[in-house]
């Protein structure tokens, strides 16, 4: 199959309707040993793989972060060789830059990282990641999605600094995987975009993993709406 289209998503709630609604099976032979998972199917004659980061052995919780990240990344370009990288999830927003709980994102037109802070000419732009997205703006239109530049961090909180390097940056999307996920597609040259959907306003009054446990279901509805939209842009003929 000529085009492979790779969801890497981090939790498996945010998967599974996804993974319903494209009906994908699982390959039992994704990352023997390793938690990591992954999903395959058919939509419009391409390939579908959906992997999730599985779950932490100890707490069974589900593994979140850039380090588990690049590791499900890695591991999914390597069995499945797919040409379309994309991370998707939940992500906060910021309600002064136009943000409302559910909206949905596709990066454009970079992915950084707000907490890999090198103050050294050189490493400080290695830091920042600072990764090109493949350019999402025609699909973002017709499919009345917003874009905006995704960063990532290893904290749900954001500490004075964080916000700062975010606003530096020019990050309207804050999460904990997109810029791993890109790093490794980076390498592989693979293209790659970020599909985020809104579960708090970062900059509300109400605290993040409140507003995060009460919209995470609205949320992953839009995401998994957004993302079958997406793939139908893609393969479209
Ligand atoms: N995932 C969902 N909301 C988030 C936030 N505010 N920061 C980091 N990751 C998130």
């Amino acid at each position: 199959m000529d085009n492979k289209i790779c969801f890497v998503i981090a939790m498996q709630s945010e998967a599974q309707l996804l993974i319903n609604k494209l009906n994908l099976t699982e390959d039992n032979n994704f990352a023997p040993g390793l938690p990591m998972r992954a999903w395959f199917g058919k939509l419009n004659n391409s390939g579908i793989i959906i992997t999730v980061n599985g779950k932490d052995n100890d707490t069974a919780l589900d593994l979140i972060g850039t380090q588990a990240a690049t590791l499900t990344t890695h591991l999914a370009i390597e069995y499945f060789k797919p040409n379309m990288i994309i991370s998707a999830g939940t992500a906060g927003g910021f309600s002064h830059k136009g943000a409302q709980i559910g909206d949905v994102y596709l990066s454009f037109p970079r992915v950084v990282f707000h907490d890999h802070r090198i103050n050294i000419p050189g490493w400080d732009n290695m830091g920042k990641g600072l990764f090109n997205c493949w350019d999402t703006r025609e699909m973002a239109t017709i499919l009345n999605l917003k874009t905006g530049i995704v960063s990532t961090g290893n904290s749900l909180d954001m500490l004075p600094t964080d916000e700062e390097y975010i606003n530096k940056l020019g990050g309207e999307v804050k999460e904990m995987e997109a810029g791993a996920v890109a790093w490794v597609a980076y390498l592989y040259k693979i293209p790659f975009f970020c599909i985020k959907a809104i579960t708090d306003l970062v900059d509300s009054i109400h605290p993040t993993s409140e507003q995060f446990n009460q919209n995470f279901n609205l949320a992953a509805g839009t995401l998994t709406e957004s993302s079958i939209s997406v793939i139908n842009f893609l393969t479209r003929k």
